[in-house]
């Protein structure tokens, strides 16, 4: 299965996508985790420590250059977005780039975008080296997930196309579930064929309930729920993985339980 986490900054994007890779891995399957954030942070929430992470080589975002044909042409695929390949092998790309997390998890960054680039704001190669990396690596693990950066790009430019599922990581307050509900309408404008809300940081039963109101509201379905959780906090101000600190607190259990259903969701056949 593909899978991607959209949601706004802060929203626990990449605290949802480390311990549910984490939990995903632990019987042992292959699983290739990429960081898509210009800021990268899932090393750690992934349980790799602090010297190592700052050791990973981020993956130049020249990796994908646009696929020709025999006169020159960039090829096209259905949608008609041009098609990428990758100008080294799967193999070395993981050989030279690929961090190993703990159980068989591998990371690899995306990198930004090259000096020079800052204040143009562009960050075309690195959405386009997110999209290309996420299309060519579907047969490196059981599952490939995405920490993508907030914010609605990677959407609007359908970088997030190639994806099975999407999570929707919100947290119970009005202006985060209204992104939410715009990135749901971008989702199915792409046709991602599995798109969920995890509902993140939820205090108490009036959270759940105006969370589980909004999204009836909106047709959007509730993956799962993930508590507030205070271990989640500590973790973060001790710089340790949420799921290594606390591998059995509420909101590990709670993503457990999606990883469960997402386990016993078969990936659609690519049209
Ligand atoms: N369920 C939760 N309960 C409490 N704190 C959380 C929870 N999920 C995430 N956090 C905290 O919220 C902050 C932002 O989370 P992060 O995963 O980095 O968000 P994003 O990747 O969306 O920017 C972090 O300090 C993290 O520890
Ligand atoms: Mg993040």
């Amino acid at each position: 299965m593909r899978i991607a986490t959209v949601g706004k900054g802060g929203s626990g994007k990449t605290t949802v996508v480390g311990t549910l890779t984490r939990i995903l891995a632990e019987s042992g399957i292959k699983v290739l985790a990429i960081d898509g954030d210009p800021n990268p942070n899932l090393a750690l929430t992934l349980g790799i420590d602090r010297d190592a992470t700052s050791r990973i080589r981020s993956i130049p975002t020249n990796i994908m250059t646009l696929k020709k044909d025999a006169e020159g042409n960039v090829l096209k695929l259905a949608d008609g977005t041009s098609r990428l390949e990758m100008t080294i092998s799967q193999d070395t790309l993981i050989d030279q780039f690929a961090a190993q997390a703990p159980e068989n998890i591998k990371l690899v960054i995306i990198g930004a975008p090259p000096e020079g680039s800052a204040g143009s704001g562009c960050m075309c190669a690195s959405h386009r080296a997110v999209r290309g990396l996420i299309t060519e690596m579907t047969d490196y693990g059981e599952h490939t997930i995405t920490d993508m950066e907030a914010g609605l790009e990677h959407l609007k430019r359908g970088t997030a196309r190639n994806v099975d599922m999407m999570l929707i990581v919100a947290e119970p307050y009005y202006r985060s579930l209204e992104a939410a509900s715009r990135v749901w309408s971008l989702a199915a404008e792409l046709k991602i064929p599995l798109v969920y809300v995890v509902a993140n940081k939820v205090r108490n039963a009036a959270d759940q309930q105006a969370i589980e109101e909004y999204c009836e509201k909106h047709g959007m379905p509730i993956l799962g729920t993930v508590p507030n959780e205070e271990q989640f906090m500590e973790a973060e101000r001790k710089a340790l993985s949420p799921i290594d600190y606390a591998p059995n607190c509420a909101g590990t259990n709670a993503i457990r339980d999606m990883a469960k259903k997402i386990t016993e969701m078969k990936a659609p056949i690519p049209a």
